[in-house]
């Protein structure tokens, strides 16, 4: 294969036939030829040269297994997840000067921190995933790619998360809430622009009551009744969610951010539980909503044992929908001088959870296109199948800041919706005028 010389981003490549595809340089994507091909067998048989060899074995084995059984091992995805090079050196982990983090777990001398799982600039194997993670999305969503208009309704939070920029402790963060009249004008401008599913997300804020809330999703309801309302709104009460599912809410995104309860202890304050969020997530899904969970890839302290459990857990709850982008650090907040997670990464287990649930509505997150100017396109091509451009009023979308740099203007708009077809199309998908409801192919239902 003759490979353009157009260098993305470090290990990123893009070649002439496969336009986004990415692979590590100098690697065949088709994995005919074997890696480290600058190994001299000189004296026999070169022992790092096997390691590496029966590691690579062992991945690929491992994907051939979880593309036929939809199911790994804790162990098993660990595996995967490491990947045949070698595991990135140690963070140093020290959480400054926020009081509530003394003593906190990341906090712990640097060799007592748990092992973190390399970059992902070495995952020669991620074409081959990619490759088996489109076959599979193509099958079911052919060449489509969903939409849905994201409203972004309040930066107003009661929560105080060590990874987000509108945590209430950030003093440096402009606050707003719209009103009901502007969420409603939001979503008839993103009809008329050809979205058929609005998503309302704000912080966990306390104006918006269940009565608030009711009447914004009837009213939606009522002028677009052949659209969906999807909430993300945070941790309530069953009471709670179920009057917003009997008021028309469809759909509703809680991210699990980490199926860890240690790991969700030291991204949160003592106030905030991991219990809780499991509890939210199993009574959304018992009242009727399409639920989706995720996580961010690269979170402070996160291991690959961290991530193997987020595969799992996506395997047995099997959520309608899961969203996944890079941590990206937020200058005012604890987190501000801890890394920022791959893009390499984030694709690689994408692929990895389009072959785990094959109908999960997938999307290609903003984090995704921030950390990278074609970072949506390449989650498409790793078997994302979502994206989900902003629709809230432009005097507002600088505002809703959960991390640095966050995309919010341009291509990014709803309003863009046709360079964003144009970008999809360069890949050889559109975006359709849909709902964009998950498909139910044997599973839970
Ligand atoms: N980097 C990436 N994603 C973030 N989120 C919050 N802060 C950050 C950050 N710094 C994600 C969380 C949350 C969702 C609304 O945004 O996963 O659930
Ligand atoms: Fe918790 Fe923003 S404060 S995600």
């Amino acid at each position: 294969m003759k490979t353009e010389d157009v260098s993305l981003s470090s290990g990123i490549t893009k070649t002439e036939n496969l336009p986004f595809v990415w692979m590590s340089q100098g690697h065949c994507p088709r994995g005919s030829k074997p890696r480290n091909t600058h190994y001299k067998m000189e004296k026999g048989i070169d022992k790092e040269y096997m390691a590496d060899n029966l590691k690579e074995n062992d991945i690929k084995l491992l994907i051939e297994k979880l593309a036929a059984t939809h199911s790994l091992s804790l162990e098993e995805y660990r595996r995967l997840i490491e990947g045949p090079g070698k595991v990135q050196d140690r963070e140093k982990f020290s959480v400054p000067e926020d009081n509530k983090t003394k003593n906190h777990p990341l906090s712990r001398p640097d060799d007592e921190a748990p092992r973190t799982i390399k970059t992902g600039k070495d995952r020669e194997l991620s074409p081959v995933l990619a490759e088996k993670a489109v076959a599979v999305r193509k099958e079911i969503y052919g060449d489509t790619v969903f939409t849905r208009g994201l409203i972004e309704i309040s930066n107003i939070c009661k929560n105080d998360c060590y990874y987000c920029g509108i945590r209430k402790s950030n003093r440096n963060c402009d606050r707003y809430r719209l009103t009901e009249e502007q969420i409603i004008s939001c979503a008839d401008e993103g009809y008329e622009l050809g979205f058929r599913t609005f998503v309302l997300q704000g912080g966990e804020d306390p104006y918006y009551t269940d009565e608030v809330l009711i009447r914004i999703i009837k009213s939606i309801k009522d002028h677009h009744p052949d659209c969906a309302v999807t909430l993300s709104m945070g941790e309530r009460s069953y009471e709670s969610y179920k009057a917003l599912h009997e008021a028309g809410a469809d759909r509703y995104l809680l991210r699990h951010e980490t199926a860890d309860k240690e790991h969700y202890q030291t991204l949160h304050p003592a106030e905030m539980s991991f219990d809780n969020r499991m509890r939210c997530l199993k009574e959304l899904r018992e009242i009727g909503y399409q639920v989706g969970c995720g996580f961010m890839v690269g979170s402070p302290g996160q291991t690959a044992e961290h991530l193997a459990k987020d595969l799992k857990f996506i395997e047995e709850f099997k959520p309608d929908m899961c969203g996944i982008g890079p941590f990206i650090p937020h200058k005012d907040t604890p987190f501000r001088d801890k890394p920022a997670g791959t893009l390499e990464l984030t694709c690689y287990l994408l692929s990895i959870i389009r072959l785990i649930h094959p109908p999960v509505l997938l999307p290609a997150t903003t984090a995704l296109g921030t950390i990278h100017p074609l970072g949506r396109e390449m989650g498409i091509q790793a078997g994302a199948n979502v994206v989900m451009p902003n629709l809230s009023p432009v005097t507002v979308r600088n505002k809703y800041m959960l991390y640095d740099n966050k995309i919010c203007t341009g291509e990014e708009s709803a309003q863009c919706r046709g360079c964003l077809d144009s970008r999809m199309r360069s890949i050889g998908y559109r975006l359709v005028t849909d709902r964009g409801d998950v498909k139910n192919i044997g599973g839970k239902e």
